[in-house]
């Protein structure tokens, strides 16, 4: 069906909700309190952190015939990106007759609750949980919870309801979304760019404003570079876990904004020769998985950074485009030796990550350029892959430092080195001096002294606010040290 110009429509519990006359930044959390008086979903701090606005938001699958969730943070989230999806709040998961979704029984049971702030939040983090996975352990419901705060109770009650709440039926945990299903398809947004009579692509935008500003949300790749091209200023949103962040905070009101969460071309992870190929706008929730399998250390960075909902939208391509210094994906991609597809009207090339940054969050991305897909080498025989995050807490918290190293072990020494940081440098870099040290070298020659040596040539003397010059620096010698000393024979390649 086409797409009603100026009108964000979305389904909720059975109905399809046509907000009119929204600000492109609205987010989907203002809406929800003041439009729709869904009260129950919070907002704590309006900046991704404590999960009191955490949402289910269901899209159709591929066939058509059910809804995948994903927990997001409401606040994070501009009310434009909805159109064509469903939410459900607390407020969604009553029965009809009154009674309660197994999760809020067994929070109540449990004493999961006291002052209640956080409690909407969490319910929905676990409901949505129970989704996916049947018989979760307390490691994993942990997870689940690690973008949730709660001051009062000290998770225990909590994770004890997750664990009772788990053992009840599957039927009465998933989410009842039988009346939401034609509704979606009803809404379902067009997945063909529209053309003028003269055959340009026509981008239609989801909200326009009386002064010519709007949200569009292309279903093509063609339209996305289409219209960068005529809109070279335009802000490319991805996950907008930045984006709703600069919204938020620094209220930021970009004229044009292009959302790529539609776009199917970039929505695919797909195999290139000895590489994948990971489009701009897959959510890092899909590509844990991979890692798990592929580069385990890789998964555990990506498992600390942030937390579920954080991870249910944001991207590599918004990591890497935002370019901060202590920017998590950047060292184990740089390590990896990942490279970037850029693309600029018809015309793409492609470009190391090494070499994409030019400066403190500058890159050699040009006006109406973008990044298409992250190309990132799978498992060869023999390739060592180690990486680490140091944070003041172990979850949802920004990186002191993270080091990546991907080497291989011939004869038992040291080759193809190649070592990454965030943290030490106005933008996330690899280490060449301290490769050299390390290349052709036996592990258990390398002496502390000659790291040190190596970061001292290579980087700036300088504190920050997350760790000091001293600490950084002691924790990047260590973290390599430590790397090649726990490099297993059993990893040696066939030389
Ligand atoms: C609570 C919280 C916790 C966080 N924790 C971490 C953490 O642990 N580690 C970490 O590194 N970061 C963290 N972040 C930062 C953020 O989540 C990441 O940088 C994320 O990867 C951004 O991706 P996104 O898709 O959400 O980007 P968006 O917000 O959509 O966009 C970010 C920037 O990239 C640009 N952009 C997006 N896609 C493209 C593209 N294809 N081509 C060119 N430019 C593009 C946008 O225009 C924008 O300037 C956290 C943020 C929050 C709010
Ligand atoms: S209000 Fe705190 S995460 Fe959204
Ligand atoms: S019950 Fe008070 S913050 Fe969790």
């Amino acid at each position: 069906m086409t797409q009603v110009t100026n009108t964000v429509r979305f389904v909720l519990d059975g109905r399809i909700v046509e907000a009119q006359g929204e600000r492109r930044t609205t987010t989907v959390l203002d809406y929800l309190r003041e439009q729709l008086h869904r009260t129950g979903t919070k907002e704590g701090c309006a900046e991704g952190d404590c999960g009191a606005c955490v949402v289910l938001v269901g899209e159709l699958n591929a066939a058509g015939d059910a809804v995948d969730y994903r927990s997001v943070n409401a606040c994070m989230q501009l009310l434009p990106t909805l159109d064509g999806k469903s939410v459900k709040t607390v407020e969604s998961l009553a029965r009809p007759d009154g009674s309660l979704h197994p999760v809020q029984e067994a929070m109540v049971g449990c004493h999961g609750s006291q002052c209640g702030f956080c409690t909407p939040g969490i319910v929905m983090s676990l409901a949505g949980l129970l989704q996916t996975v049947a018989q979760p352990g307390r490691q994993v419901i942990n997870d689940a919870l690690s973008g949730n705060l709660c001051r009062c109770t000290g998770y225990k009650p909590i994770v004890d309801a997750a664990l009772v709440a788990a053992q009840a039926p599957r039927e009465q945990l998933k989410i009842d979304d039988a009346a939401d299903l034609p509704l979606l398809r009803e809404i379902r947004r067009a997945t063909e760019p529209t053309y003028s009579l003269d055959g340009e692509i026509v981008v239609q935008p989801v909200v326009r404003t009386r002064k010519g500003n709007e949200f569009v949300s292309p279903a093509t790749l063609a339209e996305v570079a289409d219209y960068l091209q005529s809109h070279p200023q335009a802000t490319l949103l991805a996950g907008s876990t930045e984006i709703g962040l600069q919204v938020n905070k620094q209220f930021r009101r970009p004229d044009h904004i292009v959302y790529l969460g539609n776009v199917a071309e970039l929505r695919r992870i797909e195999v290139r020769g000895d590489a994948w190929r990971i489009g701009a706008a897959v959510p890092l929730a899909d590509i844990e998985p991979l890692m798990a399998e592929a580069w385990p250390d890789f998964a555990e960075v990506l498992r600390r950074f942030g937390s579920p909902p954080i991870r249910a939208t944001a991207t590599l391509a918004g990591n890497i485009a935002n370019g901060s210094p202590i920017g998590d994906s950047m060292p184990c991609l740089m390590a990896l030796g990942a490279s970037l597809e850029l693309r600029r009207g018809h015309k793409t090339r492609t470009v190391v990550l090494d070499a994409f940054y030019t400066g403190q969050k500058s890159n050699v991305l040009q006006p109406g350029e973008f990044i298409e897909a992250v190309l990132l080498p799978r498992p060869a025989a023999g390739v060592v892959f180690r990486a680490h995050k140091v944070s003041k807490r172990f979850e949802q918290d920004i990186s002191a430092t993270c080091a990546a190293i991907r080497y291989r072990l011939k004869n038992g020494r040291l080759s193809d080195v190649r070592l990454a940081y965030n943290g030490l440098a106005p933008a996330p870099c690899r280490a060449p001096k301290i490769e050299a040290v390390l290349e052709g070298r036996a592990p258990d020659t390398v002496s502390a002294d000659e790291i040190d040596a190596a970061i001292a040539a290579s980087f700036t003397a300088r504190d920050g606010l997350r760790a000091t010059w001293a600490y950084r620096s002691l924790v990047a010698r260590n973290l390599v040290l430590q790397f090649i000393e726990e490099s297993q024979p059993s990893q040696e390649a066939v030389s």
